[in-house]
């Protein structure tokens, strides 16, 4: 062997060596389990990149853990929940689940026995003091916390395209009134009024949420799902009938389309409005569109239609302590201020900095502190979920048939079927 040969080994050698004592010195990375899988239906530009942001916080804190990232496309988890509940029934859970909170967490998976009740993770992270007292409740069954709230995101919101209505000289319409005349005017200059995309239906079970709070208003709304509200009452009708005229405004394509290809309509210009969930503002800064517009839906003014997306624990799952590890970054201030300038939603702590949030989301946090919160019924905070499929049902009917008085009744009968209404 060359000297030169034999110095390079001495050297690899001395250098080795320190690398051992290095690592034998520094602070050993946390230990969880090697792996962490995540159930999701965040797909799109801007859902991948708020879960993306969370990852990242993750593997700096667990380097060594190897997160899988199970997602199932397809908007409001239309696809994802049929394979969860697939896993879920077939002893097959993931460490941790996207789920919505209220009825479809409580009603789907803790009153069935499936998850871990989460006391120590709320009490160990503190998140009994920084969670407002509602959503606390919400997440409550038989005095435990049963999933974390990563965020909360509004359905009701009117997008536009600020340039095209500038151009036009268009303001958003505040009533119904206002909105179909500025349909017609659209109509009149070759843009289709508004932009839908209920590939899953959902979406249009969503557009009758926002239709019925904003015809209903807030309390008659909440009525609704409690049997308060009758079902059979003329507000609900003339609600049907406003759906029924706005569908008639909507792009022909619309059973065909997403509800961000429905988005890509307005950027485009080809479409005046659409009325979706604050994900939309998620999806305009993926896809760099600094052009977006907002405002509330028809006699949504004041009215926050509400839902929140949290992470459970399911009992029995591969790595419980690296799924814990999840859900406290999930509820942490780190892990929501990384997660929701990019994803389009708030904060569901009440701590987190404003300044980190686009102008949008700053709007969103001023209303969520004053205006009546509502729940979502698309998106599981209103109904349980069989109670959700069946008004789907309804709304499968009725974008094509338009058929106002059989889709009140069936509605009406759901009410009753779900043990709500007599
Ligand atoms: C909702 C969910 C949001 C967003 C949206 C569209 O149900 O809460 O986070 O992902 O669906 O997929």
């Amino acid at each position: 062997m060359s000297e030169r040969n034999r110095s390079i080994i001495r050297v690899f050698g001395v250098v080795m060596v320190s690398i051992l004592v290095l690592a034998a010195c520094a602070p050993a990375a946390p230990a969880v389990e090697d792996q962490l899988e995540i159930f999701s239906w965040w797909t799109t530009g801007g859902e991948a990149a708020g879960l993306e942001k969370m990852f990242e916080l993750y593997k700096g804190e667990f380097p060594n853990t190897e997160i899988i990232n199970a997602t199932v496309a397809g908007g409001a988890g239309f696809e994802a929940k049929p394979a969860l509940k697939a896993r879920m029934l077939g002893g097959d859970p993931p460490d941790s689940f996207q789920v919505h909170m209220g009825h479809e967490l409580i009603d789907t998976w803790v009153t069935t026995d499936f998850m871990e009740p989460l006391d120590d993770v709320f009490q160990e992270e503190g998140f009994n003091e920084v969670f407002p007292p509602g959503v606390l409740e919400i997440v409550s069954y038989d005095g435990h916390p049963w999933s974390v709230p990563v965020n909360i995101h509004r359905a009701n919101v009117l997008w536009y395209n600020k340039k095209v209505f500038e151009e036009n000289g268009w303001t958003a319409p505040t009533t119904f009134d206002e909105f179909f005349a500025l349909a017609d005017v659209m109509q009149a200059a070759g843009v289709t009024p508004l932009a839908l995309g209920d590939v899953g239906i959902w979406a249009s079970t969503h557009l009758f949420e926002v239709v019925l709070a904003g015809t209903l208003g807030p309390d008659k709304y909440i009525g609704l799902w409690t049997g308060e509200t009758d079902w059979n009452s003329a507000e609900v009708t003339q609600a049907l009938e406003s759906m029924a005229r706005m569908l008639g405004y909507a792009n022909p394509d619309h059973s065909a389309l997403s509800w961000d290809q429905a988005n890509d309509l307005v950027i485009a210009g080809s479409a005046g409005m659409t009325i979706m969930g604050d994900w939309v503002d998620a999806d305009n800064l993926a896809k760099n569109f600094p052009d977006s517009g907002w405002a509330p839906p028809p006699g949504t003014q004041g009215t926050f239609v509400a839902l929140s997306d949290t992470f459970g624990l399911p009992k029995d799952v591969p790595h419980p302590e690296a799924a814990k590890e999840w859900l406290r970054l999930a509820g942490s201030k780190a892990g929501q201020e990384a997660f929701n300038p990019v994803k389009g939603s708030i904060c569901a702590r009440n701590d987190c900095d404003k300044n980190l949030f686009g102008t949008y989301l700053q709007s969103a946090m001023d209303d969520w502190a004053k205006d009546s919160i509502v729940p979502s019924l698309a998106h599981g905070a209103a109904a349980s979920e069989s109670w959700v499929t069946m008004i789907n049902d309804v709304m499968t009917s009725f974008v094509s048939d338009l058929d106002v008085a059989k889709a009140q009744s069936g509605l009406a009968q759901a009410c009753v079927d779900a043990g709500v209404c007599q």
